[in-house]
């Protein structure tokens, strides 16, 4: 296995940029949040993203008008479908907590994710980012792991390369919700009504980079257009499988404070199980992206 590689200054953005792994993730120094960041440090954090996949910027004091500030740097923000996730004054700001009100409900998205996925690929354009901002996280468990779907793609046998060249993957989110959200209150016909199926090709280009990406996961891809469910089921699990191996993962482990930055194009990602005794709340910005081709 190489080393990791090792940092880079970007000096006209006074920023440094420390990779944390062989194909994903890097942490980026030098960066206050809590203000509104410079054109060099944009175009220094927007080429880091695309180059790295996800970013990590640790201690950062981030209000949600400065989420909403740094996150519509990169385009139009999606809100979630469930508008009673939503952080108050903040609609497209999303609560990912298993934190209750006085009422006894969830004020967000309790267990959301546990599966690998791309945020809202069941869209007809697909995020093209997240960012998910630590308020308050448990001392153990809750980890995020990420996979870099260019390392997956580059890493595959040239002849399945050029069959899955050929096919589109169908994303469907009522599937999703139905199968794996059960512990929450079933889709209103009204939000099912948002989120019809798409298909998308399995294979897709970066819009920035031009690399090319694996674009399926487990969690929301459902099927394979044109193919039997259950073959084409199989083989998105097969290729989940594959895209998560562990030198192609990043695992965050959070502390307060801490934002995390992905690239939805080129990455999936999963929460992982914690103590529910522990109370977990963050925020979350989906930003959005292009058609895939
Ligand atoms: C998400 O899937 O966007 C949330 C991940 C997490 O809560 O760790």
């Amino acid at each position: 296995m190489s080393a990791t590689p090792s940092t880079v200054t970007a000096p006209s953005a006074m920023l440094r940029i420390r990779p944390l792994t062989d194909h994903i993730g890097a942490e980026i120094e030098g960066v206050d949040l809590s203000r509104p960041i410079s054109a060099a440090q944009f175009q220094a954090v927007n080429a880091a993203l695309v180059a790295h996949g996800v970013l990590v910027f640790r201690n950062q004091d981030l209000p949600p008008a400065m989420h909403v500030d740094f996150s519509s740097r990169f385009g139009p923000l999606v809100g979630h479908i469930v508008k009673r996730f939503s952080v108050e004054d903040f609609p497209e700001v999303t609560y990912i907590s298993n934190v209750k009100n006085d009422k006894g409900e969830m004020i967000g998205a309790d267990r959301a994710g546990m599966i690998w996925h791309s945020d809202m690929s069941y869209m007809e354009r697909p995020m093209l980012g997240s960012m998910l901002y630590g308020v308050e996280c448990p001392p153990e468990g809750a980890d995020t792991e990420f996979a870099s779907m260019f390392a997956a793609h580059d890493a595959l046998p040239e002849s399945l390369r050029a069959r899955l060249n050929k096919l589109r993957g169908i994303h469907d989110y009522p599937w999703h919700y139905a199968t794996y959200l059960s512990h929450r209150k079933p889709l209103t016909e009204e939000e099912k009504a948002q989120a019809p199926p798409v298909t998308h090709p399995i294979i897709r280009t970066h819009p920035v980079s031009g690399r090319k990406a694996l674009y399926l996961s487990e969690g929301l891809t459902r099927s394979i257009e044109g193919m039997d469910e259950a073959e084409g089921r199989r083989l998105i699990c097969l290729l989940t499988d594959f895209s998560t191996q562990p030198a192609f993962v990043y695992r965050h482990r959070w502390q307060p404070r801490d934002l995390v930055f992905w690239d939805n194009r080129s990455t999936m990602h999963r929460a992982t199980e914690f103590d529910n005794q522990y109370r977990r709340l963050m925020r979350r910005t989906t930003i959005q992206g292009d058609a895939p081709f």
